[in-house]
């Protein structure tokens, strides 16, 4: 955890509000393998990490409610009565949404104020906006005694995103976040909202983001589309959710659907296969065949889902050139973001050094690399 920004945090928040606040911790999440998997209800394999959100939060006599986002220095004071999504909203839209599911919940919540900042640039793919929620739904649960279950905050979450930001995600994130175990990936099945850990101890391999700094519009509209894609897709297959249809069902119906939409379908079947081969390929210590598995998901992600982006493509090519790099991807929703890689932590060093000039004479801007530690899930800082 970044006790630096911590300490910002709970010092602005007492600056600001004059109380001592409870301190929350909300990590955001890498993903080795299972993308756009999840709202199919098949196989995802994230894992929390020690960078997200910090939020101070504390109830208030006022009879208006306060969050202010430290690192936007932007503050919106709101009544816990009659709350609507704000039309130009961004981080506003997701505390808006958290307060709002709950009170659908039927629980009452009094006048709060809430500080947060991160350390995961907003659009890096790594679910900060999960984090966020799930930092502020988490913090109202222990202020107001609501009894919600993790399980139940996490659907608050996600209803949040679904209805005030618009964005019809899956639960990978949210479970993630809310979830996560230091130092274990979750072999997470969307289904049945379970999730099995995985000592992750990748020996003489780490994992490595490279943010491409990118975050392209439209994203959220296509990530919307893919979505409904696939549902139109499963029902004509009628099966619940393409996590229950074969590539054999899928030909079944080939003439009835364009290649394109074809081809995405495809994906996801295989998508979720490769989950099943990656959990194995980790159980046997068996880096090797998770890397080809890693490059595989980025290159159905690229060319038949098509949620990659010219950045990300460059930086997996990038990845590719070097032996010591046993896998690369994309990672999350797409269109920008990280590339996640599996690397021989001897040629971390000079493989940075080398995919940020290549990065930057390609597209004349920088490219950010992380290191993260896997982390617990979302808590209360003591
Ligand atoms: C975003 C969504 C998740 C998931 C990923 C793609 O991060 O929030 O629910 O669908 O994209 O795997």
């Amino acid at each position: 955890m970044n006790r630096a920004l911590i300490n910002s945090i709970k010092t602005s928040f007492k600056e600001t509000f004059k109380t001592e606040p409870l301190m929350i911790f909300s990590p955001g999440r890498i993903n080795i393998i299972g993308e756009h998997t999840d709202y199919n209800e098949g196989l995802v394999f994230p894992a929390a990490v020690n960078k997200g959100i910090v939020a101070a939060i504390e109830k208030s006599n006022s009879n208006t409610s306060v969050a202010y986002a430290a690192d936007k220095e932007e503050s919106m004071e709101f009544s816990l009565s009659n709350i609507k999504p704000l039309t130009q909203g961004s981080w506003e839209n997701y505390v808006l949404g958290v307060v709002t599911e709950i009170q659908n919940q039927g629980k009452t919540i009094g006048n709060f104020n809430i500080a947060f900042g991160g350390d995961i640039p907003g659009g890096a793919g790594m679910s900060s906006s999960a984090a966020l929620e799930n930092s502020v739904v988490f913090g109202l649960n222990e202020l107001f005694n609501l009894s919600l279950s993790k399980e139940d905050m996490i659907l608050i979450s996600q209803k949040a995103e679904h209805n005030y930001v618009g964005v019809k995600c899956g639960i990978m994130d949210q479970y993630a976040s809310m979830f996560g175990i230091k130092n274990h990936a979750l072999l997470l099945d969307c289904r049945t909202v379970k999730s099995k850990p995985f000592e992750i101890d990748f020996k003489d391999y780490e994992l490595i983001l490279i943010n491409t700094n990118v975050k392209h519009s439209l994203s959220d509209s296509a990530y919307n589309d893919r979505r409904s894609v696939c549902e139109s897709i499963a029902k004509m297959l009628n099966v619940k959710a393409l996590r229950d249809a074969t590539e054999f069902d899928l030909d079944s119906i080939k003439d009835q659907v364009t290649p394109e939409n074809y081809q995405k379908a495809l994906y996801v079947i295989q998508e979720n296969e490769r989950v099943v081969k990656a959990s194995k390929a980790m159980q046997k210590g068996d880096l090797k065949s998770l890397g080809k598995l890693i490059y595989a998901s980025h290159e159905g992600l690229q060319k038949q889902y098509q949620v990659s982006c010219e950045e990300l493509d460059f930086l997996v090519e990038q990845a590719k050139t070097n032996l010591n790099i046993l896998g690369a991807r994309m990672m999350g929703g797409g269109f920008g973001g990280c590339t996640i890689n599996l690397i021989a932590k001897t040629e971390t060093e000079s493989f940075k050094t080398f995919v940020s000039e290549a990065y930057k004479s390609k597209f004349n801007k920088d490219c950010s690399i992380y290191s993260v530690s896997l982390s617990n899930g979302t808590e209360i800082i003591k």
